[in-house]
C-alpha cells in the first residue's frame, strides 16, 4: 500500500512530534484532538518545533510553511475516513485505546492500517477490539520523535506479515530504522531502559549520589546524551511511572516496581518538562556541580 494520507490521533508531545515526522517526509497529515483547546496546544507544538529548526538554520521558512501546510488539524475523527494509516498517541489507558480503535474501525476504510504508539500496553488487546486485527500494529516512536531514529514495529500473532513489512518500509521512508519486536510489555527499549531509570531514583533515595552526580556519572562515564534524571524529565515522570506499572503488572519483576521517590514526585504533580518541573526545575544545566 502507498501510504500518502496519515491520521494522527492525540497531539501531545509524542503525537505532534510524529505528525511532524510524517509531514517532513512529504505525507499529508490529519491531526485529531479532542477539543479546540487541545488542538491549539498541538498546533503550538508543531509550530515551536519547526520554528526551532528554522532558528538553527536547519530549515528554511519556505520549507517550514510547506511542512505545516501538509498538516490539517481537526476535532472530528470522521475526517480520518480516507486515511491510509492512522496512528494513535493518546494517554496510556487501555480502555481509552480500545474504545478509540473500535471507533476508528467503524470510520476508516477497510484497508486502512491502524497503529498505536503505545509504550507498553498490549497491541493484541487493542487489535482484538477491531474487525481488522491483521491490520493493527504497534509503531512506537521515541521522544523527541523528530530526532530519535528508531521505530519499534510491533506485530501480534494475528498481524498480517505483509502489513509489518509495509510499516517497516514506511519507517525507512521517514528516515527511521525499524526494529521488529513482539507484543510483550515495554517491547525492547522500555523493557531495558525503565528499570535503569527507576534504579537511578533508588540510588538517589539511598543517598549513593545526588541527582546531578548520577546524571554526570552516566553522561561522562558511559557517554549517554543525558543522565537518567534529565531523561526522566524529558519522557515525563507520569509516563515513566505508568509504563513501569504495566511492566510490573506483567512481569512481577521488582526491578519494575516504581521507586518511592518517583511516585512522590508524580503525586506532587512534578512531571518533568511538560509541567515545568520534575527532578529539575526547568532544563538541566550541565555546569551544575554534583549535588
Ligand atoms: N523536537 C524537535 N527537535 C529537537 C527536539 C525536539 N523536542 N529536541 C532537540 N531537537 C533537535 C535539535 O533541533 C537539534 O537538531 P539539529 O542538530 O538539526 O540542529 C538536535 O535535536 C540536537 O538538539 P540540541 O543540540 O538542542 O540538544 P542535544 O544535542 O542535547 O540533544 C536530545 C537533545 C536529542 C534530546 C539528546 O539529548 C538525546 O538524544 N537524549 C536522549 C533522548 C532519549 O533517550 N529518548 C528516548 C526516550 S525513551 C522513549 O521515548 C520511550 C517512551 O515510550 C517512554
Amino acid at each position: 500500500m502507498a501510504f500518502e494520507r496519515v491520521g494522527v490521533v492525540g497531539l501531545g508531545t509524542m503525537g505532534a512530534g510524529i505528525a511532524e515526522v510524517f509531514a517532513r517526509a512529504g505525507l499529508r497529515v490529519i491531526g485529531v484532538e479532542a477539543d479546540a483547546e487541545a488542538l491549539a496546544r498541538g498546533r503550538g507544538h508543531l509550530e515551536r518545533s519547526t520554528a526551532r529548526a528554522v532558528d538553527k538554520g536547519r530549515l528554511t521558512r519556505e520549507r517550514q510553511a510547506e511542512i505545516l501546510g501538509r498538516v490539517t488539524l481537526t476535532t472530528s475523527r470522521a475526517d480520518l475516513r480516507d486515511a491510509d494509516l492512522v496512528i494513535e498517541a493518546i494517554p496510556e489507558v487501555l480502555r481509552y485505546k480500545v474504545s478509540l480503535f473500535e471507533e476508528l474501525d467503524r470510520i476508516c476504510k477497510p484497508e486502512t492500517v491502524l497503529a498505536t504508539n503505545t509504550s507498553s500496553l498490549s497491541i493484541t488487546a487493542i487489535a482484538a477490539a477491531t474487525g481488522r486485527p491483521g491490520r493493527v500494529v504497534g509503531m512506537h516512536f521515541f521522544n523527541p520523535a523528530p530526532v530519535m531514529k528508531l521505530v519499534e514495529v510491533v506485530g501480534t500473532v494475528v498481524t498480517a506479515p505483509g502489513v509489518l513489512q509495509e510499516i517497516s518500509e514506511l519507517a525507512g521512508r521517514l528516515g527511521k530504522t525499524a526494529v521488529a519486536v513482539g507484543d510483550r510489555a515495554g517491547f525492547v527499549v522500555n523493557r531495558l531502559l525503565l528499570p535503569y531509570l527507576n534504579h537511578a531514583a533508588v540510588l538517589a533515595d539511598q543517598g549513593v549520589a545526588g541527582r546531578d552526580g548520577i546524571d554526570a556519572a552516566m553522561r561522562l562515564g558511559v557517554g549517554l546524551p543525558m543522565g537518567p534524571f534529565a531523561l526522566l524529565d524529558l519522557i515525563g515522570l507520569d509516563t515513566a511511572y505508568e509504563v513501569m506499572g504495566v511492566l510490573f503488572d506483567e512481569t512481577r519483576d521488582r526491578r519494575h516496581a516504581p521507586a518511592p521517590l518517583l511516585r512522590e514526585l508524580v503525586t506532587a504533580g512534578l512531571l518533568g518538562r511538560k509541567s515545568g518541573r520534575g527532578f529539575y526545575d526547568g532544563e538541566p544545566r550541565e555546569e551544575q556541580g554534583p549535588r
